[in-house]
C-alpha cells in the first residue's frame, strides 16, 4: 500500500509523463481543433465519431436470472435516438441472453468487470475477446464495489482499461471518494489520483470511446444521491483533469456519467448540469419503468433546460 506522499510522487510522474506525451502528439500532428481554447466547455457537444451526448447506463450487478432478464428485455422499449446511448451491464451470464432477447432495440450490452489478458491461465476470469463475442460494447470497470470488496486499485485497473480500448469496448471507468475522504477536503485529489493513475499510458489516439463515471462511494445503494451541485462539481472537475491528461477535445467528447442512488425523481435534475452527461444506475434500473422514467426524466428536464445539441 502506497502512502499518501508515494502517491502524489507517482502521480505527479503520471502527469509529466502524459504532459510529455501530449506536447510530442501535439507538435506532430497539430490540429487546429485540438487546441485549448479558454473558457468553459460547451456541453453536449457531438463528437464526431463519438459516444451519444446521453449515455443512461444499467448496472444490474449480482441481480436478475433468466426469467426476469427475459421479461426485463420484452418490456424494456427505450426511445430510439441519436442523441442517446442506453446500455445495460447484467452478471456475465446473462450476456447472451440479454443480447438475443433485445433483439433490435437500441440498447448496449456490457459486462461489469473483465481481466486483461486476451487468454490464459485464469480461472473464474473472462478476457475482452471473450466479452466482445458475447455481444459486449461496453465494460464497467474500477466499480467501488470492486475495489472496496476484491483489492482493485487504480493500478491494477489501469490494464483493463487499456485492453477494453484495445479490444474495441468502451470502458465505463468508475471513480468517486468516500465519505471520510469528502468530510476531509479530499474529494478532488482522490478523484484526480484515480483518473491519473486508470489512464496511465492510454495516448489520446486510443482514449476517445472512454466514458467516466462519478460514483461517490457514500451515495451508492443508499438512497443519498449526490445533489446536482455537488455532482457538478466534481464531473467539471473530471472534465479539466481529461484536458490536462490529454486535450481540449477530449475533455469535451469525453462523457462523464453520474451514479448513486438515481432514480426517476433525481434524474431531471442531476441530467441538466452541464457536465453530468447522464448515469450509471443501479437499483433503479432492475425494472424497466423505473429505469425507462430515469431515461424518460432526463431527456425531458434537457430538452426543458434547452441545452442538448
Ligand atoms: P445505485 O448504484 O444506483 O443502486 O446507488 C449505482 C452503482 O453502484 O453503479
Amino acid at each position: 500500500m502506497m502512502d499518501d506522499e508515494e502517491l502524489a510522487k507517482v502521480v505527479r510522474d503520471v502527469v509529466l509523463s502524459k504532459l510529455q506525451e501530449k506536447q510530442a502528439q501535439d507538435a506532430l500532428s497539430a490540429s487546429p481543433e485540438d487546441t485549448s481554447p479558454e473558457g468553459t466547455i460547451p456541453r453536449h457537444t457531438y463528437a464526431e465519431a463519438g459516444n451519444p451526448p446521453l449515455i443512461v447506463a444499467a448496472n444490474w450487478k449480482m441481480h436478475m436470472d433468466k426469467r426476469s432478464t427475459t421479461e426485463f428485455a420484452q418490456a424494456f422499449d427505450p426511445p430510439a435516438r441519436d442523441d442517446l446511448g442506453v446500455v445495460i451491464c447484467p452478471p456475465y451470464y446473462l450476456l447472451s441472453l440479454l443480447k438475443d432477447a433485445l433483439g433490435d432495440k437500441p440498447v448496449a450490452v456490457g459486462a461489469q468487470n473483465m481481466h486483461p489478458e486476451p487468454k490464459g491461465p485464469f480461472t473464474g476470469e473472462l478476457s475482452p475477446l471473450m466479452l466482445a463475442d458475447a455481444g459486449c460494447s461496453h465494460v464497467i470497470l474500477g466499480h467501488s464495489e470492486r475495489r472496496k470488496n476484491f483489492g482493485e486499485t487504480s493500478e491494477k485497473i489501469n490494464p483493463k482499461v487499456a485492453a477494453a480500448l484495445g479490444a474495441g469496448l468502451a470502458p465505463i471507468l468508475c471513480v468517486g471518494e468516500t465519505l471520510d475522504q469528502r468530510e476531509d477536503g479530499a474529494t478532488m485529489r482522490v478523484v484526480t489520483n484515480q483518473l491519473t493513475l486508470s489512464l496511465n499510458r492510454i495516448s489520446i489516439n486510443e482514449v476517445r470511446p472512454l466514458i467516466i463515471a462519478y460514483e461517490p462511494m457514500w451515495a451508492i445503494g443508499t438512497g443519498r444521491n449526490a445533489t446536482p451541485e455537488q455532482a457538478q462539481e466534481v464531473h467539471a472537475h473530471i472534465r479539466e483533469v481529461l484536458k490536462q491528461l490529454y486535450s481540449y477535445n477530449v475533455a469535451r467528447d469525453t462523457r462523464i456519467l453520474y451514479g448513486g442512488s438515481v432514480k426517476p425523481d433525481n434524474a431531471g435534475d442531476l441530467a441538466i448540469q452541464p457536465d453530468v452527461d447522464g448515469f450509471l444506475v443501479g437499483g433503479a434500473s432492475l425494472k424497466p419503468d423505473s429505469f425507462t422514467e430515469i431515461i424518460r426524466n432526463a431527456l425531458r428536464a434537457l430538452e426543458k433546460d434547452g441545452s442538448q445539441g
